[in-house]
């Protein structure tokens, strides 16, 4: 088999808010990336020898007591640079340059900005003269440092681009990244491959030989256990080792009785059928609902549903499949190392698998460390894992428990697996289901008065939840059409007994959030 090389090049981080997006755009041109703090030493940086660095945007300006800063010296190291919004104001503040603080609005820029191109610059050569650029800035460089020349300016901003060939050294005050900057991937493109001279080896073809390769030579003939959840990062995860190792692979599945209606067994079905694997489940319906009995505090629902999930899957790991080798599927997001604060907790998520210290494994096996989730699903798609799972919506570690508000019983989970379905059937069947990042049923425990034939019910409330977003942690309720509505509140009432009537959810997050709890 040939595996070509990894090449790589840095994103160094700045604390940006695009700074994940930056890195996806270098990958999706098929040059590997990764994204690390602009702390990270000289000697690291020489150590990784890169291909490129990027210096992502920033909140802040060069002149902010605390604004992150760099040594000059990574200028000279000979590795191309590409600096964007501040990562473009700190190169010209680090070497010779003049960046203007912002004394009034006049210099400012947010959103659309017609640029003009430098025709000869190797960024722009093949793109039009001029074009819709995205602004986010306050500062200025007023002027650029010496042996570089401005290569872009827009009527407000005179040095929208600047670049110094000679050293390799290049910058843009507006964001390529963003779909809004017309041909932002074509410069993203022209650095890595005309600059840095990279050859796009990273693939996802070859992300799969090279890992199943890497899989068989390090877990040899040992067994390997891997906690699977249905979600699409843990299923992708199992179709990787099963092709690496097959039935050395066991996936662990253990089914609280909180999945959607059926789920459970769509995920047995998948993956006994279509892989070579041991598949185990657990079903433990019944001791999740009595430890549950009672409860009805959101977070305190939460920690029982976490706590015991994992007490039921490491005593299954321990009691049968203590040895070996133990699998996730961390992906790359979940490990990027931000240098941000923390964010206050508003709920406890239950994603971080903490090893018992008495469980000895030869080691942990993480796949897709390297992976974003649209790298993940190509990869998912590629090993044959059905569209519906690859393209499965997020649905919450504790799952139905967050939805059904107040106690969760047996009835009511049924209940609200019922009229989930029935929610999910009529928009997939009216192809509304691509629009949206999630939705789903709710059961807010509220009974109302109604009238079905000519006698009165007392009955249930479903609350729909549908919202769009780009990543979750901000989202809008998404604008269905009402005959869509209408469809979905005729089909549940008549469908679910014991539900009289269906609202529709219309907060965005803030100040909501997507779940109810
Ligand atoms: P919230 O409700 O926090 O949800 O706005 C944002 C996204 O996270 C999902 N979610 C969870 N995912 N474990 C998870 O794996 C959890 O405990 C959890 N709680 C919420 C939610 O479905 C939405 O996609």
């Amino acid at each position: 088999m040939n595996i070509p090389e990894k090449e790589l090049v840095i994103v160094l981080d700045f604390g940006g808010q695009y700074n994940q997006l930056i890195a996806r755009r270098v990958r999706e041109c098929n040059v590997y990336c990764e994204i690390l703090p602009y702390t990270t030493s000289i000697e690291k940086i020489k150590e990784l020898s890169p291909s490129g660095l990027i210096f992502t945007g920033g909140p802040n300006s060069v002149y902010d007591e605390n604004s992150p800063h760099i040594d000059k010296e990574i200028f000279e190291l000979g590795i191309p640079v590409l600096g964007i919004c501040y990562g473009c104001q700190l190169m010209a503040y680090t070497l010779d340059g003049v960046v203007t603080a912002a004394i009034d609005n006049s210099s400012c820029e947010y959103g659309m900005a017609k640029a003009y191109y430098k025709a000869d610059d190797v960024l722009f050569n093949s793109l039009p003269e001029s074009g819709t650029s995205w602004m986010s800035h306050r500062d200025y460089i007023s002027q650029v440092p010496s042996g570089f020349t401005v290569t872009a300016h827009t009527d407000v901003c005179p040095v929208a681009a600047m670049s110094c060939p000679e050293r390799n050294l290049y910058g843009v005050q507006f964001h390529p990244e963003v779909n809004h900057t017309e041909n932002g991937k074509e410069m993203l493109r022209a650095f890595l491959y005309n600059v840095c001279k990279c050859k796009g080896t990273w693939k996802m073809e070859n992300f799969i030989d090279q890992t199943v390769d890497e899989l068989r030579q390090e877990i040899g003939d040992k067994g390997v256990v891997l906690g699977l959840s249905g979600g699409v990062d843990s299923s992708v995860a199992a179709a990787l080792l099963s092709k690496a190792v097959g039935k050395q692979l066991t996936c662990v599945f253990v089914d609280q009785g909180l999945m959607r209606k059926d789920e459970g067994d769509y995920v047995e079905e998948t993956f006994t059928k279509l892989f070579d694997m041991n598949f185990v489940r657990v079903n433990c319906q019944e001791t999740f609902l009595s430890k549950l009995k009672g409860i009805d505090e959101p977070e305190a629902k939460r920690k029982v549903i976490g706590e015991e999930f994992y007490k039921v899957f490491w005593d299954k790991i321990r009691e049968d499949y203590g040895t070996g080798y133990f699998a996730q599927g961390t992906i790359y997001p979940d490990r990027i190392e931000s240098g941000k604060g923390d964010a206050a907790t508003i709920k406890t998520h239950h994603n971080q698998v903490k090893r018992p210290e008495d469980i000895k494994f030869e080691g942990v096996i993480e796949p897709l460390k390297d992976l974003f989730k649209d790298e993940v699903r190509i990869v998912g798609e590629m090993l044959g894992l059905p569209h519906e799972l690859v393209w499965r919506q997020p649905f919450p570690g504790p799952g139905l428990g967050v939805r059904i508000i107040g106690e969760i019983t047996a009835e009511r989970v049924k209940l609200l697996q019922e009229a989930d379905a029935v929610l999910r059937d009529e928009m997939t069947k009216c192809g509304y289901e691509k629009e949206l990042s999630q939705f789903f049923a709710v059961l807010p425990g509220v009974k109302t008065v109604g009238v079905m034939g000519d006698s009165r019910t007392y009955d249930e409330l479903i609350a729909i939840r549908a919202v769009t977003t780009d990543d979750f942690m901000t989202a809008d309720w998404a604008k269905i059409p009402y005959e869509i509505l209408g469809r979905v509140s005729n089909r549940i009432i008549n469908e679910v007994e014991h539900v009289n009537r269906v609202v529709y959810d219309i907060t965005s997050k803030p100040p909501g959030t997507v779940e109810w709890e």
